[in-house]
């Protein structure tokens, strides 16, 4: 079964057009869905290997923009496009945060995030883990967005997802949620788009 879903439909499109991974796809539904990524943009993604959404977010920003991008696991570099500049290690680092922010050369436009832990098939433990990714990607959306930025998040279904979903609610001047084609019709994941970082700070 595992088998039969790696080999879906959109891998072998992905495949087949170049690009490193299905989840590009996701990334340009979201995009096309909500114009978060704007020529000359400065692009945060959040575990970002293969790099499929980096393929997606660098022509869109364009040469005058910056895609910086982390992951535990180093990526193939991307020379075609010079605007991008990868990072190894784990986003929870503050020095990898400092180098994130010094690699930008100011706040980012938008944060993306796609970062989910090596899922266990325990249901309580997978939970919890994807609200860490995510609590993560919120915390560090606080330190480096811009003012109306945007953050997009990966989440999965589930009663500590809404509740983390509830303390972001008045950061951002709006939140929505889009299941997307271009996910797995089994998965139980979502994503959050939250429009306009009201930049109040961190979370008290
Ligand atoms: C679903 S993949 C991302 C796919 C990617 N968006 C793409 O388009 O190819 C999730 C990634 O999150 C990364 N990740 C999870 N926790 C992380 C952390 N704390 N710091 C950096 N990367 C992390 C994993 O290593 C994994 O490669």
């Amino acid at each position: 079964m595992a088998e039969y879903n790696r080999k879906d439909h959109l891998y072998n499109k992905a495949k087949a057009e170049g690009f490193r991974s299905r989840a590009a796809y996701k990334l340009a539904e979201l995009d096309d869905k909500y114009k978060i990524i704007k020529p000359g943009f400065k692009i945060l993604d959040l575990g970002c290997w293969p790099g499929g959404w980096i393929q997606v977010a660098a022509p869109r920003v364009g040469a005058q923009g910056a895609v910086v991008g982390i992951d535990l696991v180093e990526l193939e570099p991307f020379d075609e496009f010079p605007q991008v500049k990868l990072l190894v290690g784990d986003a929870r680092d503050e020095s990898n945060q400092a180098q994130m922010r010094s690699l930008a050369g100011g706040a980012f436009d938008a944060v993306l995030s796609d970062m989910s832990p090596k899922l266990t098939g325990i249901k309580e433990a997978d939970q919890a883990g994807t609200v860490a990714c995510a609590e993560l990607a919120a915390y560090i959306a606080e330190q480096m967005l811009r003012k109306g930025g945007t953050l997009v998040m990966k989440v999965f279904k589930g009663n500590e997802t809404e509740q983390f979903i509830r303390t972001l609610r008045p950061r951002y001047e709006k939140l929505t949620r889009t299941e997307l084609d271009s996910s797995r019709n089994t998965s139980k994941e979502f994503y959050v788009t939250a429009l306009g970082y009201k930049g109040s700070g961190p979370a008290t």
